[in-house]
């Protein structure tokens, strides 16, 4: 049952503890002794209300966490999101067999609440009194309501004006100390690892192998919808690269394990204007080239130096994966698509849907290929986005599938009239 960190440059294994890099510059991942598990043992839990497993990700405890007391486990509980087949969005890809998977469906709407509710409830376990974060807004939003259920002060360190107020608005509600810098992501990011190891903070961010262990989940829990049946390939948005990370990881384990037969491909979809991995990927480079001035209105993936740039190479070269980069223009049209189907997410998200559809132009995926794209983040948490999209106010954004709002003068005697009149134009 016991769980170690090892070096993925150098293989050094230590006790976890709150280091997370090692002295040769690798991160550390977790390493679990795994016990014999089943398929069967994770689907006897679907549906129970017995804490922890009522939780998608606790649900897998025994491949995510297996030595922490059920007791001490932080959980709202979080995962279990649906995986959505919608006719508009397969059309607009190109392929009949795709569906999302909706991590905005999570307590605090992303992917993040997952590797929260694990890295939280080992920090308590480690007897921490502060945890900290850099973020682009999900992550902060997500430390901040788990440090509040757990009693744990939080500070989050974000880019000034650059995190939608969604996500702010929620930072501030759950009670963590906001810090703002005049700066980018990159510049957070540096500042919150040198304020942990200088204060001693608990620092969350995906660098921390406990967020990777429960990022795994996603891939444990829609392998589970699927009973068991991998698609071809799994496309997610990809900022930092945590995420990517826990993918690759979760798919090896699995495959290792023998739960699964085959290994699905990973597709990674960047920004173009905030695109180091795909840089890296397709020079197929060693070291990654940090972007300077990363741009995108999907702000949750305005990064130019993803710290897990190093677990995210390997995993993505392990699966046979791909990495593509999508504009702007691209990813808001295909959020306006998933919007429009009812099911909705933010601009981050759509990266994933507007990267099959690229991958599918290529023919790198094909029209009978099964995809699932991730769609990591709740259509609300940047309402901004979403109506400037629509109200054609984005700027190199030719918004195609905009449904502009009608207004009309308050001219009581003629209202009807001009109101009868657009309607009948429009609907
Ligand atoms: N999608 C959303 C909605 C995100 O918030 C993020 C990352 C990603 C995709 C990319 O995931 O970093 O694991 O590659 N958001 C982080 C944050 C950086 O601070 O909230 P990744």
């Amino acid at each position: 049952m016991g769980s170690t960190f090892r070096c993925i440059r150098c293989n050094k294994i230590i006790q976890p503890g709150t280091t997370f890099r090692c002295g040769c510059g690798g991160l550390y991942e977790v390493r679990h002794e795994f016990e014999e598990v089943t398929r069967e043992l994770f689907d006897e839990r679907l549906g129970t209300t017995k804490k922890p497993y009522d939780s998608g990700v606790w649900r897998f405890k025994e491949l995510v966490h297996p030595g922490i007391d059920d007791g001490d486990v932080v959980s709202r509980p979080e995962g279990n999101t649906n995986l959505y087949r919608r006719e508009i969005v397969c059309d607009y890809v190109g392929v009949q067999s795709l569906s999302m998977k909706h991590e905005g469906e999570n307590p605090t709407g992303s992917f993040k609440d997952r590797g929260m509710t694990v890295a939280i409830s080992e920090a308590k376990h480690c007897g921490a009194s502060t945890v900290a974060c850099a973020s682009t807004g999900n992550t902060s939003a997500s430390m901040a309501a788990y440090a509040a259920q757990s009693g744990l002060n939080g500070v989050v360190f974000v880019p000034e004006g650059e995190i939608t107020y969604g996500k702010l608005s929620q930072a501030l509600a759950y009670g963590a100390k906001v810090i703002q810098i005049r700066g980018n992501f990159d510049d957070a990011m540096r500042l919150v690892q040198e304020a942990s190891s200088e204060i001693g903070y608990y620092l969350l961010n995906s660098l921390n192998p406990w967020r990777i262990e429960g990022q795994k989940t996603i891939i444990f829990e829609l392998l589970q919808q699927r009973r068991w049946s991998p698609p071809d390939w799994i496309i997610t948005p990809g900022g930092n690269l945590g995420n990517t990370s826990a993918f690759g990881k979760a798919i090896s384990e699995l495959h290792g394990l023998g739960l699964i037969e085959e290994k699905p491909r990973l597709a990674v979809v960047q920004a173009e204007g905030a695109n180091p991995f795909y840089r890296l990927w397709s020079s197929k480079g060693k070291e990654l080239e940090a972007v300077e001035n990363p741009h995108t209105l999907a702000s949750a993936i305005k990064i130019g130096a993803p710290v897990s740039w190093e677990k995210a190479l390997r995993v993505v070269s392990n699966t046979g994966g791909v990495v593509e980069e999508v504009s702007d223009d691209e990813i808001m049209d295909a959020k306006a698509i998933v919007d429009r189907s009812g099911v909705g997410c933010e601009p981050a998200s759509a990266a994933s849907v507007a990267g099959a559809r690229k991958l599918k132009e290529e023919g790198v995926i094909h029209q009978d290929d099964s995809v699932v794209c991730i769609l990591t983040g709740n259509l609300l948490k940047d309402p901004d986005a979403t109506i400037q999209y629509h109200t054609e106010k984005l700027q190199g954004i030719k918004a195609r599938f905009s449904n502009k709002p009608v207004v009309l003068e308050p001219d009581s005697a003629t209202m009807l009239q001009s109101f009868k009149k657009v309607i009948a134009s429009t609907i």
